[in-house]
């Protein structure tokens, strides 16, 4: 895949989740890299946080635009207010995404829908305001942050774990349609367990709220991993040392997998908290909650 922009120059940039875990790392990363950046994300106040942090770190510029990324409307004024205040796109990091822990039976449906609903109709309406951008530039690159539950599954996280299959499809058929235009690059970042505050942030109708499995890599850390990604375009990057592993258990032994994965994730990557049920944030912001880093020693 080529490389569609000067990544050594600085660049225009939009993220959305940029008010905490990854896209707010992401903001601060490449702001050391002096972009100028729109921040979205649906609460005003921790944006207004993050752009703080950003001109800090070197952006400059950082102006917030608070969207739902399920609401393609906001979405499509975002992109534009961008465009209109930096005459173009050179990269979009799309990062938002709300968790819920339970099994199917358990989790409300409109919480089990709005949480898929994110991931996949939230990167349709991202990509389709972007997309025309791109083109009419010749060039520009969507990365999405995935996860490696966009390649495995988990008791327990069954809305995630199809949000984040749907995401992954989609991305995969966006690689295909934009081929024609060689300047154009979309590419997925797919993390293990990364120190953030989705799993305290999210819904849970499993008694408990969720923690990162080990090994727990920092936000900072999935940061650099986008920006390697935009500097040297491909379709799928890792961030997680074990995903490949983990991936291919999954695939050439799932009756071992399957054995394993239920006690494992009770283990490593349930907080065992005594939660009580609760939508957390998935249907609103919860700018209390949000941060870059969550509770977790990372690596
Ligand atoms: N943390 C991990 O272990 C991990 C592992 C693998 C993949 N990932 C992926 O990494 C990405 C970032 O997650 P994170 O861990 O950094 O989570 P996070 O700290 O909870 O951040 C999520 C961000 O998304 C925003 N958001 C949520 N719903 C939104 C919506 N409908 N519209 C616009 N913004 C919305 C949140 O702000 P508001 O609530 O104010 O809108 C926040 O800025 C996600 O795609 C996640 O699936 C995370």
């Amino acid at each position: 895949m080529p490389t569609p922009t000067d990544p050594a120059g600085p660049q225009r940039v939009l993220i959305t989740g940029a008010s905490s875990g990854i896209g707010r790392a992401t903001a601060i990363e490449l702001a050391g890299r002096g972009s100028r950046l729109v921040l979205v994300a649906r609460g005003r106040e921790s944006l207004e946080e993050a752009a703080a942090e950003a001109l800090s770190a070197g952006a400059e510029e950082a102006l917030v635009r608070p969207a739902d990324v399920i609401d393609p409307d906001a979405v499509q004024a975002a992109v534009d207010d961008a465009v209109a205040e930096f005459g173009g796109l050179d990269v979009v990091v799309h990062a938002a995404q709300v968790m819920a822990y339970g099994r199917l039976e358990d989790v409300p449906r409109e919480v089990f829908e709005r949480t898929v609903d994110t991931a996949v109709h939230g990167t349709a309406n991202v990509a389709r305001s972007v997309l025309p951008v791109f083109r009419k530039q010749g060039a520009g690159h969507l990365v999405v942050v995935n996860s490696l539950l966009g390649n495995i599954a988990a008791p327990l996280m069954g809305s995630y774990v199809t949000a984040k299959w749907g995401q992954l499809g989609l991305i995969r058929v966006l690689q295909q349609e934009t081929r024609d235009e060689p300047g154009i690059s979309v590419s997925a970042v797919q993390p293990g367990g990364v120190d953030t505050p989705i799993y305290f942030q999210g819904a849970t109708w499993a008694g408990s709220t969720g923690r990162p499995p080990p090994p727990v890599y920092s936000p900072q850390r999935v940061a650099r991993a986008v920006l390697s990604t935009l500097d040297r375009p491909r379709r799928i990057v890792q961030s997680g040392i074990f995903n490949p592993l983990i991936t291919a258990g999954f695939r050439l032994v799932p009756g071992v997998f399957d054995l394993l994965v239920g006690p494992l994730l009770q283990r490593m990557a349930i907080a065992n908290d005594d939660s009580p049920p609760t939508e957390g944030n998935v249907f609103e912001s919860r700018p209390a909650g949000n941060a870059t880093e969550g509770r977790w020693r990372s690596i």
